[in-house]
């Protein structure tokens, strides 16, 4: 069974596009993506788009279907009324390269700031062990794709570009929350979260957490328990009087 979908696809570089029409067959059970495959296939080859596993795990596809942002390989057509316009756009948080494909590369010079897992020296593999519910908190936040949703979602930046330069988005101060939370960890990394990573701008509204595709719990799990901490240390009498008096 076929049917002809109403997509309307965002097509353009950085500086100028437009919304374009199409009608492409889509068939039962198919998702967002291969619509538009068919589309690259039989009527727009130029068309720009990025994917790779097509099964929600390689976080490349990242983009923004009737608004709101979504993987288009895990985003079903049956979700849509019949004859309903599906609206493709890219990430509107991200530079555009070309019609779907954004540039996200600026998250990655944020993965480089932040300082690596940190174990006491002379730790040797397999000297420490660790309990199951410290494993089970990484587990969660190791589900990441890196598919940037989150970030794209965040209204710090979204729709504050001011920002940019203070914020780093959600993704990575969850992987700083994720190594703070290691037991086995000495690193501290609180001041950079707060400072350098942008940690009070997030006032959890949790669009991040709404829109991950691992539904990995990243404000309740990862931002809140990471503001606690930097609470922890800004208003520890120590921590306090060492800074008034130059220590720390
Ligand atoms: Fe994507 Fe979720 Fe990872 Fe954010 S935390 S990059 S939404 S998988
Ligand atoms: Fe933004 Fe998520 Fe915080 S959407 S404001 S980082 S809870
Ligand atoms: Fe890999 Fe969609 S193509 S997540």
């Amino acid at each position: 069974m076929s049917d002809k979908a109403r997509f309307r696809v965002w097509r353009g570089d950085g500086g100028d596009g437009e919304l374009v029409d199409y009608a492409v067959e889509a068939h039962e059970g198919e998702v967002v993506l291969d619509v538009l495959h068919r589309l690259q296939a039989t009527q727009a080859p130029d068309l720009a788009v990025r994917w790779n596993c097509k099964a929600g795990k390689c976080g490349s596809c990242s983009m923004e279907i009737n608004g709101r942002p979504r993987l288009a390989c895990m985003t079903r057509m049956s979700v849509f009324e019949p004859g309903e316009p599906v609206t493709v756009t890219p990430m509107r948080t991200f530079p555009v390269v070309r019609d779907l494909v954004c540039d996200v590369s600026e998250n990655y010079v944020r993965a480089r700031q932040i300082p690596s897992f940190s174990p006491a020296p002379g730790t040797r593999p397999g000297d420490f062990r660790m309990t199951q519910s410290d494993v089970g908190r990484s587990q969660e936040f190791r589900k990441c794709i890196e598919c940037f949703l989150c970030n794209n979602v965040c209204h710090v930046i979204r729709d504050h570009e001011e920002n940019r330069p203070h914020f780093a988005g959600p993704r990575y101060l969850m992987r700083i929350a994720e190594l703070e939370m290691h037991p086995e960890d000495t690193a501290d990394r609180r001041m950079i979260a707060q400072e350098a990573f942008g940690l009070g701008y997030c006032n959890i509204t949790k669009c991040c957490t709404d829109v991950c595709p691992e539904s990995i719990r990243i404000t309740d799990n990862a931002l809140i328990p990471m503001k606690e901490r930097v609470a922890d240390r800004r208003y520890d009498p120590l921590v306090w009087l060492g800074r008034t008096i130059g220590l720390r």
